[in-house]
């Protein structure tokens, strides 16, 4: 018998429909990101928009949130609904600016290693990745002390 619009999901049908394996929505479960109900067998009962619950769920994954930023964003949502369409706009241009943030940390980051490559001193004193104010830098580029000096 075919379901109705508004009959609630099961865990089977709700990971077919979202491509995500059973054990993954145990997991949101486990964590709080969704709260199916149970039926009188004690069964997991999903919504229908845990549809898309899940579906902001993976995507907040892709865009680098943790399990916790994703639980606090659907926790701020009024009566644990899903996000709806001005929600995920609200929630998406805080996301943009956090990974403006981390292009930032990043592209930093790919220029210190750049004067570390062929280098390979690891020094505590010189070596960018370990020294963010980089303290040498007035010497000019590239290395300036080896390890015998970092003792
Ligand atoms: S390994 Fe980083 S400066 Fe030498």
């Amino acid at each position: 018998m075919p379901l109705a619009a508004t009959d609630p999901l099961s865990i089977g049908q709700i990971a077919r429909r979202t491509g995500v394996s059973v054990s993954a929505i145990r997991f949101y479960e486990d964590k709080g990101l969704v709260q199916p109900s149970r039926n009188a067998g004690g069964q997991r009962r999903f919504k229908r928009a845990d549809v898309r619950r899940i579906s902001f769920i993976l995507i907040a994954q892709q865009l680098g949130l943790t399990i916790r930023e994703i639980r606090d964003a659907l926790a701020a949502l009024p009566d644990s609904r899903t996000p709806n369409q001005a929600d995920w706009g609200r929630i998406s241009a805080g996301l943009r600016d956090r990974l403006d943030q981390q292009i930032d940390t990043l592209t930093r980051m790919r220029g210190r290693l750049d004067s570390c490559i062929g280098c390979g001193c690891l020094s505590l004193k010189a070596c960018q990745l370990y020294n963010p104010q980089d303290r040498l830098s007035r010497l000019g580029a590239g290395p300036h002390m080896g390890i015998k000096d970092a003792d």
